[in-house]
């Protein structure tokens, strides 16, 4: 039987892709599929926790037993996210955020024309990082999709968005990344490579990055 370690604690697990808007039927968006976030969300409430799982553009199926809250931009996943942050114990961030967004969102279809059409991008909030900054007691979990490099810019990301778990994805390998029922990942830490996993299931990805967390949290200060 699944030990029940997470009784009690507020898990908040974001999956999928952002889906950016161009008009009312077109949008920019990403490869995620969800299928990581969903696995973390199932395999968080098997231990017990309370999961609200806040997912973007998903073709993942519902897990049962789990709060799921849609939403579509970076700037709702933004919103949905910090207004349950205060309460969360631990935060989970699998989902593929867009780093860029039209700048004007048309309210009407754009029409064709014969001129080269240019589209203006700009930044989205980063929600890890706000997070970071924001953290007070949660244990923060971020992920890093890279295709070089892996440890350089993992153990980058978690200092500078200030996260306790960096799970390193190195989305060109096959097996590995978006869309794909399986992972390979490397978790690291403050103090660098903590384990590097085999080709495996998301869902048993899912599990050791679970028992890393309960692990970390059991031993952090106030826990
Ligand atoms: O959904 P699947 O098909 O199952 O695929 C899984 C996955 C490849 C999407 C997943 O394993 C993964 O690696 N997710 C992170 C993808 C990503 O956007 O990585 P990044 O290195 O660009 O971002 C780093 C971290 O910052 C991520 O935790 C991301 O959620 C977060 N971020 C990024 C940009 C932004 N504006 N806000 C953020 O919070």
């Amino acid at each position: 039987a699944q030990s029940r370690e997470l009784e009690g604690k507020k898990v908040l697990v974001t999956a999928g892709g952002t889906m950016e808007r161009l008009d009312p039927v077109r949008y920019l968006t990403n490869d995620s599929s969800g299928k990581m976030g969903f696995a973390l969300a199932e395999a968080a409430a098997n231990r017990g926790a309370d999961v609200t799982l806040i997912a973007a553009r998903t073709t993942a199926a519902p897990v049962a037993g789990v709060n799921t809250v849609h939403v579509e931009s970076a700037e709702e996943m933004l919103e949905a996210v910090l207004e349950r942050y205060e309460s969360a114990d631990l935060v989970i961030k699998a989902a593929a955020v867009a780093d860029y967004r039209p700048v004007v969102k048309a309210s009407t279809k754009i029409k064709k024309g014969n001129e080269k059409l240019v589209l203006e991008l700009e930044r989205t909030t980063d929600i890890l990082q706000t997070l970071g900054e924001r953290k007070k007691h949660q244990f923060l979990v971020g992920f890093a999709a890279e295709t070089e490099q892996l440890a350089h810019y993992a153990m980058d990301k978690l200092r500078r968005k200030n996260c306790d778990l960096i799970v390193g994805n190195d989305v060109s390998q096959a097996g590995a990344g978006f869309n794909v029922d399986t992972n390979i990942v490397q978790i690291f830490g403050e103090e660098g490579l903590v384990e590097s996993l085999p080709v495996l299931s998301k869902r048993e990805v899912a599990d050791r990055l679970l028992t890393q967390i309960v692990q970390r949290m059991k031993a952090a200060p106030g826990a």
